[in-house]
């Protein structure tokens, strides 16, 4: 089966699937490498290409559709706005073992949105209502849009969901925030139950999954097909297969502390290079364990220690000061730990 007919697969159901989300510097071959043998998601979507004028497929993106290590289809996310270098870039990429191809709708970082790309474009539907008309008819694989409810306020959902139902769409993933709550608490579920009710087409639910207890509990309130995960399958590699034990009735398993400790040890290896300095190895690696540390108690006091180290040696030193031990840790976040630059 080629990867967009496995993808169609599971569009179909009727069992729930899991993706892992598309996030912008963490989710690159080397991620997946070190994700995907944890038990992994069913589907797995790209960074997003970067769409304009002149715009070239981003070779690191596209190799990690090319050496997909993770045996499973890929999705490949667009953002722009541009309608010919749009249909342009998904014929090129078409070309490719990709499963789908998907929109970005929903990145709320200022220097996106202000160019009316990504969660920009919410605020003009006459330019989505155009992108997705010439997408649909370019697009022989499925084609997927992953949205927020709507650039300010919850109430401009139903006319993007009106605007979706026009077109052929063959997935919706609903982030549940609106662009201007950015990460802020408040996912709505019961807006992500409204667009499963309301549309043809399979619908994910995304926001803020984070344990398969909680997980189930989701996919019951909101009916969605499925799951797309991101910041907890960083923090918690193992989330997917906790999920499916859950769904199988069997307990969940836990990874212990030094299980933690290892997967930070091959994403170490993974995401460093010799030719990078030893204080830029850190802070790359500072970029995961912002998530991690959500998740390694005590609250607060690992993530602070972690955040202020600059050797290699002092990284792992807090490691193993928090993480050596074989007692069963959940990974979910914490109370008071407080989410830091995030784009998306
Ligand atoms: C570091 C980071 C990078 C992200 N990059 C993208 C991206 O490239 N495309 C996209 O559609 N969403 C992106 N997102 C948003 C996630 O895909 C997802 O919608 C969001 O994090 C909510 O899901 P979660 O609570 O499971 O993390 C990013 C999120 C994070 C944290």
């Amino acid at each position: 089966m080629t990867p967009s007919e496995t993808f169609a697969e599971l569009l179909r159901g009727p069992e729930p699937f899991l993706a892992l989300a598309p996030m912008q510097d963490v989710t690159d071959l080397a991620f997946w490498r070190v994700v995907a043998p944890h038990g992994g998601a069913d589907v797995y979507w790209t960074e997003y290409f970067r769409v304009h004028g002149d715009s070239r497929l981003e070779r690191w993106i596209l190799d990690s559709i090319l050496q997909n290590p993770t045996g499973r289809p890929v999705v490949a996310q667009l953002i722009g706005n541009d309608v010919a270098a749009l249909v342009r870039t998904a014929i090129e990429l078409q070309r490719h073992p990709i499963a789908a191809i998907d929109l970005n709708l929903g990145c709320p970082a200022p220097v996106v949105y202000r160019k009316c790309a990504g969660g920009g474009l919410l605020r003009e539907l006459n330019r989505i209502d155009a992108i997705l008309g010439a997408l649909r008819e370019a697009v022989t694989v499925p084609f997927t849009v992953k949205t927020r409810l709507g650039f300010a306020s919850f109430a401009e959902f139903d006319n993007l969901l009106a605007l979706f139902a026009r077109h052929d769409i063959d997935l919706l993933t609903v982030h549940g925030r609106t662009v201007a709550q950015m990460y802020r608490p408040g996912v709505r579920y019961d807006l992500i139950a409204q667009a499963v009710r309301s549309l043809r087409c399979p619908v994910l639910a995304n926001g803020n999954v984070y344990s398969a207890e909680q997980a189930l509990s989701v996919l019951a309130e909101t009916g969605a097909r499925g799951l797309m995960i991101g910041r907890g399958a960083i923090r918690n590699p193992w989330l997917f297969r906790q999920i499916r034990q859950r769904q199988m009735g069997h307990a969940v398993t836990l990874p212990s502390g030094r299980d933690v400790l290892a997967y930070i040890g091959q994403l170490w290896d993974s995401q460093v290079t010799p030719e990078a300095s030893e204080s830029a190895q850190v802070q790359r690696l500072k970029k995961f364990m912002n998530f991690i540390g959500e998740g390694v108690p005590p609250a607060e006091q690992f993530l602070h220690e972690i955040r202020r180290v600059s050797t290699r040696h002092d990284f792992f030193r807090v490691c193993e000061e928090y993480l050596d031990h074989e007692s069963p840790i959940t990974l979910e976040p914490l109370e008071t730990a407080q989410p830091q630059g995030l784009p998306g």
